[in-house]
């Protein structure tokens, strides 16, 4: 671990080799949030790959308009704005990507083993150490932008943690008892979402989609997902090339599930 675990602009830009993510870095020692002040370097015009970083966030969020803690210094708080010519179906894809870039990213500098939970979080002992937040920028013209927010608890202690979420999240020094060094990661992620993402331009969604598997686990679970209030249970029986869930029911009947939150049932019993 680096004993000056600050992130400074150079040392990320320094050593970086990629193609198109991190070519721009902005970072902040506050901002409100990085996906809402990417969505402005996005409307202004930012070269693609234009990375937003921040030391804390006031008004940091996830999906369904949850907030996302973000005390100073101890996370990894990053927007990388893309734009793909995509509509907004294929919108999960990228959050896929990300996730197995994030997943990649800390196997390899940080040595830790996450487990994908879709469509947007990283689990490490089945605790809440990662989420991501894709959304979609209108540019006008029919051109748009995707912003992709990561949100990583690196050094968070636990006693910083609300109470409301203490028993779903935590953060890779609770779960591993080390602190890592948040630049290391952030070079990493970079990296690996430069890979990733360059594979998923040439060669598609599918050639990403079996490391995907690999890192969720999913197939053949039993689940629960809750989507505006109503909730259907079934089992996953495959992952499609748009990052929909297929769920069978007990009557037999598939569904495809473009979104919602899920959540594992046990007996966990697999086909
Ligand atoms: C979720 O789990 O619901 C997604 C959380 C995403 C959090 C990140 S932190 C960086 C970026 N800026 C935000 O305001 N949110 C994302």
């Amino acid at each position: 671990m680096n004993n000056h675990d600050i992130i400074n602009v150079e040392d990320i830009t320094s050593a970086l080799k990629t193609r198109i993510i991190g070519k721009k870095i902005t970072h902040y020692h506050e901002t409100d949030s990085t996906n809402t002040r990417a969505r402005q370097f996005a409307l202004d015009g930012c070269q693609e790959g234009t990375v937003i970083t921040a030391e804390s966030q006031s008004k940091g969020r996830g999906r369904e308009n949850r907030d996302w803690h973000s005390p100073h210094g101890t996370g990894i708080y990053m927007s990388v704005i893309l734009y793909p010519r995509i509509s907004l179906k294929g919108l999960p894809r990228i959050t896929l990507v990300a996730a197995v870039a994030v997943a990649e990213a800390l196997k390899n500098s940080a040595h830790i083993r996450v487990e994908i939970k879709w469509p947007n979080d990283l689990l490490l002992n089945n605790k809440k150490i990662c989420g991501i937040l894709t959304e979609l920028c209108s540019l006008g013209n029919e051109k748009n932008a995707v912003i992709v927010g990561i949100g990583i608890n690196v050094n968070t202690p636990a006693d910083m943690f609300p109470a409301d979420i203490a028993n779903i999240a935590s953060s890779i020094l609770i779960e591993t008892k080390e602190k890592f060094s948040r630049l290391e990661i952030i070079k990493s992620v970079i990296e690996y979402f430069d890979r990733y993402y360059e594979v998923f331009l040439q060669s598609g969604f599918d050639s990403i989609l079996g490391t995907w598997k690999d890192y969720s686990n999913i197939v053949g679970r039993k689940i629960q997902v809750k989507q505006s209030g109503t909730a259907v249970t079934g089992t996953v029986i495959d992952v499609d090339m748009d990052g929909a869930l297929l769920l069978k029911n007990g009557d037999g009947v598939i569904r495809t599930i473009y979104s919602g939150d899920i959540s594992y049932i046990l007996p966990d019993i697999r086909y």
